[in-house]
């Protein structure tokens, strides 16, 4: 489905919604209309983003018109904002199943897999005005009909129409991506325990880059912030709040 202006914003009536053929980031377009006062739910939307970014600091690689590229604004009250990231995931992992039937997972922190490899990812940027929360802008790729054939993702990551042996209706999974959100924000007391028990990094082994060097262990459990908690080699327990793990390791 080819995304026009007039179709999203048709598809979803009654939000505040910009579609964009091309942009920089849907996640800058949509920090600046938080700060002008945009509402809970206001949506983000483009075809083709020049610098769309992942977390870490990575560039998000989406050619144009193969991929659901969002950026959706929530206004979570501050106990709340550790929830917002495993809220994209969930709701993600839930759209993508009632699209087509497939079977997700999420790899911490918030890595949406299909068949072992990346699907979608979540950006979350938090929106300060001094010590005050604004908002929070949760941005959200969703691999639909990438090929990364030649690529240096061939081996990680996989888009949703390869796996389902057929097109995938990308307005329809956007409104099913929204009411999900919208879902777990009414939700949002029961996102912590919903996101674990999807994660597939819990019991695995897993390796992670501390100063002293990679550490290996495993992934035991997480806390009430969503931080991972691994059990290193030696015994030591490591909370990870933030970056990547690597899944397996020696055992
Ligand atoms: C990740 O690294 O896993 C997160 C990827 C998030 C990508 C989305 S695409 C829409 C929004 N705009 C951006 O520039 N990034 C996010």
């Amino acid at each position: 489905m080819t995304f026009t202006a007039e179709n999203v914003q048709a598809a979803l009536m009654p939000r505040s919604v910009r579609f964009y053929a091309r942009v920089d980031s849907t996640n800058d377009i949509a920090h600046d209309w938080l700060l002008a006062g945009a509402a809970t739910g206001t949506v983000v939307v483009a075809d083709e983003q020049v610098k769309g970014r992942g977390r870490l600091g990575r560039e998000w690689y989406a050619p144009p018109g193969t991929a659901l590229l969002v950026s959706v604004i929530l206004h979570p009250r501050l106990e709340h904002v550790p929830f917002i990231t495993m809220l994209g995931a969930l709701a993600i992992a839930d759209a993508i199943e009632h699209i087509g039937g497939l079977s997700t997972s999420i790899k911490w922190p918030n890595d949406v897999h299909l068949s072992g490899r990346k699907v979608s990812g979540v950006l979350p940027e938090a929106v300060w005005d001094g010590g005050t929360l604004r908002g929070v802008v949760v941005g959200i790729g969703i691999n639909v009909s990438i090929d990364f054939a030649g690529t240096g993702l061939a081996d990680t990551a996989i888009s949703i129409e390869p796996a389902l042996g057929r097109p995938v209706d990308r307005l329809a999974l956007l409104v099913t991506l929204l009411n999900r959100i919208d879902y777990w924000s009414q939700n949002i007391n029961k996102v912590l325990e919903a996101w674990k028990g999807r994660l597939t990094t819990l019991g695995k082994r897993v390796s992670f880059e501390q100063e002293s060097g990679i550490v290996q262990g495993t992934a035991v459990n997480v806390d009430e912030q969503g931080a991972l908690l691994v059990q290193a080699v030696g015994g030591e327990i490591y909370r990870i709040l933030a970056g990547d793990v690597a899944l397996g390791g020696e055992e």
